[in-house]
């Protein structure tokens, strides 16, 4: 019976960012698990690729343009995906960007794209979302943050505070929305292997390696390394659970 806790048969989920990466990572743990699956981003041609990918495991699943930062925009993924599949279950906010420069170099226009992506963005997605859930007796929420949610980094001066914004956005919406039954919970995930990160490998060696002397698993992680914590926050299996942020990150931050 415990593999029924698990178990996303009927729920819908909409991942924003969801056409590659991570989230595409989760999106298919969450279609294994049973769930339709919603990938919502700006790139339409990485967007139907993935969901060709999904229909291909005979997943039910739908591509929708979104730009997180509009409410316009969000407002249409939401009444779209309820047009589409009647409900929306499980909402993860993934959609983000990195710009990689010193804190004095950045431009405040540069300060303001990270953070309206990030964090206003995942704001926007979820309180879209809200009277929704509400209406339907409960929901969940997974915000993605970062190993930049709980350390500093020299080069993410704008990233960092999303993503330290994204752990207390978190825990804030967890209990103003408790007695609706909506849980909201992050995961934080380590250091992963991404178009996000490319760069790093590609251009700093010595910073990825040095990464990698302080992973006690002695790997970066993969995409579909994230998939079964979103697996469980998404399912029954996570009900009393709220306002946490869990770091899969092979041990990272315990080291
Ligand atoms: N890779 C890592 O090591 C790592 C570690 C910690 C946290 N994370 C977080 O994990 C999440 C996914 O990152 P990733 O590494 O998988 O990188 P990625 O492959 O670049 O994925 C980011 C996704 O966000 C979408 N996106 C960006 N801006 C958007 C916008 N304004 N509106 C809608 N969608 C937007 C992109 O799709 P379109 O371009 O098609 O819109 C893309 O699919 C991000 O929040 C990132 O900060 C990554």
């Amino acid at each position: 019976m415990a593999s029924n806790l698990f178990d996303l048969n009927g729920k819908t989920a909409v991942i924003t960012g969801g056409n590659g990466g991570i989230g595409f990572g989760m999106a298919v743990g969450l279609a294994e698990a049973g769930a339709n699956i919603v990938i919502a981003a700006r790139n339409e041609t990485k967007t139907s690729e993935s969901i060709n990918r999904l229909k291909g495991m005979g997943t039910e699943c739908e591509g929708i343009q979104v730009e997180v930062t509009e409410e316009s925009s969000v407002q249409q993924m939401v009444s779209k995906t309820i047009d589409r599949f009647g409900s929306l279950d499980i909402l993860i906010n993934n959609a983000g960007i990195g710009i990689r420069k010193l804190p004095h170099e950045y431009t405040i226009k540069e300060w303001n794209k990270v953070v309206d992506i990030n964090l206003t963005g995942a704001f926007i997605c979820s309180k879209e979302v809200y009277p929704h859930m509400k209406e339907n007796g409960g929901g969940k929420i997974i915000n993605i943050g970062s190993m930049t949610s709980i350390f500093g980094l020299d080069w993410a001066v704008a990233y960092a505070s999303s993503k330290g914004g994204i752990v207390q956005m978190t825990k804030t919406l967890a209990v103003s929305w408790a007695k609706d039954n909506i849980q909201a919970n992050s995961i934080l995930p380590g250091w992963i292997h991404t178009d996000l990160t490319q760069g790093l490998k590609d251009n700093f060696r010595d910073r990825y390696d040095h990464i990698l002397t302080r992973i006690p698993h002695e790997r970066w992680g993969e995409p579909n390394d994230l998939a079964g914590t979103a697996v469980f926050l998404s399912s029954k299996a996570s009900n009393y659970v709220t306002g946490v942020s869990i770091p899969v990150d092979g041990g990272y931050t315990s080291f």
